[in-house]
């Protein structure tokens, strides 16, 4: 049934009727657009609260039953049954591939690993610590510069093509961003590895020894990957749409929303939740430190806690939680203190009147980090490997919007609150 609401200007008595639209699942949404028109007046939403920026058939989120689904299927199946690849494909394409779809999909990301070398040299440039962040959030915009005869992005088969190449080439980027920190020579991708063995030994390996790839390490990238994958209308992914609602470059477009991804809020929470079990150091200061947390003079915040769109649970972290078991333990590490410490730390906010009544659990972020650093992963990569894996969503986002026929220029309006028209004061009259 299509729902009407109704809205009064109170003066005039003038009213506009607001068609209720439905989603597949979901609540309904509000088309405000006649309210300009008929009544003159804006709607305010400060941080999208209640304001659906888009219509989107990729993935679906309930907060209060803690569901994430990508294109329909629970990320749980995916979880366990999907590869970051198959998950990758099934968020552009749309729906699961068959075998063949698959194998020509993973032939050609494997195909596209390389980047041109003269985008190699640009990391000489950076200072040797560099935010890997920053150096990716550029290497990305500068691809704009090598593909821009080829992306054509009315093109469906130049919008598939650089899908492929972004994904392909982001792990070969963030390598070279780590490296370069390191001061190690680059090392190239290799064909013979799957996504995320071929990772790794980007990452890892040096020219003057053998380097053996952990199958732990990359079928546990492989899942941190599937749950990072896309998020719906994010911070990050909204950047994407809205640099690319401009008809600009599309890896610009996506270099846009790595910068994005970066906010301690959003995907710099993982590197921050390390930072924070550090800073409280044993279980006997959890107390202190939360209550920095709940004192509102006090600018700190649980890291790994709060979610705008989760309150009742994050499904990624209760995957994640107990990834973060079998990882530790085939790793032989299960003694790591900063686990416990995030396990108790867990187990007492969990309980507290503070995070139960604002509805705050664990998010994705939580135990995301203690993983990577079981993995030998360094801190200032946690967020890079986020955007690894983010970058399906943002391709999928990106495809989907571009390929609308009716796409149109992000373009939000104000509340104005500064002062109104006055006349320019000469400097010698002020
Ligand atoms: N620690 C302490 N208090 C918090 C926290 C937290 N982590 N998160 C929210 N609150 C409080 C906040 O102070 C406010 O309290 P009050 O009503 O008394 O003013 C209330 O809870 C509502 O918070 P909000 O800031 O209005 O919520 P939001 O939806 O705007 O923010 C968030 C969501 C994720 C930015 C926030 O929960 C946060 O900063 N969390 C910590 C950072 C983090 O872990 N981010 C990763 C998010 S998941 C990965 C991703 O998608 O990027």
């Amino acid at each position: 049934m299509n729902t009407k609401y109704e809205i009064k200007n109170p003066v005039t008595g003038k009213a506009t009727q607001l068609d209720a639209i439905q989603g597949t699942i979901g609540p309904d949404v509000l088309n405000i657009a006649p309210l300009l028109k008929e009544q003159g007046v804006f709607t305010f939403d400060p941080g999208f609260m209640a304001t659906a920026s888009t219509e989107s058939k990729i993935t679906y989120i309930d907060g209060d039953l803690g569901m994430l689904l990508y294109r329909g299927y629970p990320v749980e199946q995916l979880a366990e049954k999907s590869s970051f690849l198959e998950v990758a494909n099934l968020l552009i394409y749309g729906s699961l591939p068959s075998k063949q779809q698959l194998d020509a999909f993973q032939d050609s990301i494997t195909r596209h690993t390389m980047v041109n070398e003269q985008l190699l040299r640009f990391y000489q440039g950076f200072h040797h610590d560099a935010h890997p962040m920053a150096m990716v959030s550029a290497m990305v915009a500068s691809m704009a510069a090598f593909y821009h005869d080829s992306t054509d992005i009315n093109d469906p088969r130049h919008r598939e093509i650089f899908a492929h190449r972004i994904i392909a080439k982001l792990p070969t980027i963030a390598a070279a961003a780590y490296k370069h920190s390191l001061g190690q020579p680059f090392v190239y991708p290799r064909n013979d590895l799957r996504y995320c063995a071929n990772m790794l030994n980007m990452f890892f390996a040096v020219p003057c020894e053998p380097y053996a790839i952990d199958p732990v390490a990359a079928e546990a990238l492989d899942l941190l990957f599937i749950l990072h994958a896309d998020h719906e209308q994010n911070a990050s992914t909204s950047t994407v749409r809205l640099a690319g609602s401009t008809g600009a470059n599309p890896y610009a477009a996506i270099s846009a929303g790595v910068s994005a991804l970066w906010g301690p809020a959003h995907g710099g929470a993982n590197e921050a939740v390390l930072d924070m079990l550090e800073s409280i150091g044993s279980v006997g200061n959890i107390d202190r430190f939360l209550a920095r947390v709940k004192d509102k003079n006090d600018n700190v915040r649980l890291m790994g806690f709060g979610h705008r769109v989760y309150k009742n649970f994050d499904p990624r972290a209760k995957i994640i939680r107990g990834m973060c078991y079998r990882v530790l333990e085939k790793l032989g590490r299960t003694d790591s203190p900063l686990f416990e410490l995030a396990l108790r730390l867990e187990e007492i906010a969990l309980k507290d009147d503070y995070f139960v009544s604002r509805k705050l659990y664990q998010n994705v972020d939580f135990y995301s980090g203690i993983i990577y650093s079981a993995l030998g992963i360094p801190r200032s990569m946690f967020t890079v490997m986020f955007a690894i894996a983010r970058t399906a969503g943002w391709v999928a986002h990106w495809q989907e919007m571009v390929s609308d026929p009716h796409m149109r220029i992000g373009r939000p309006r104000q509340l104005y609150t500064g002062p109104t028209k006055r006349d320019y004061v000469p400097i010698d009259r002020r």
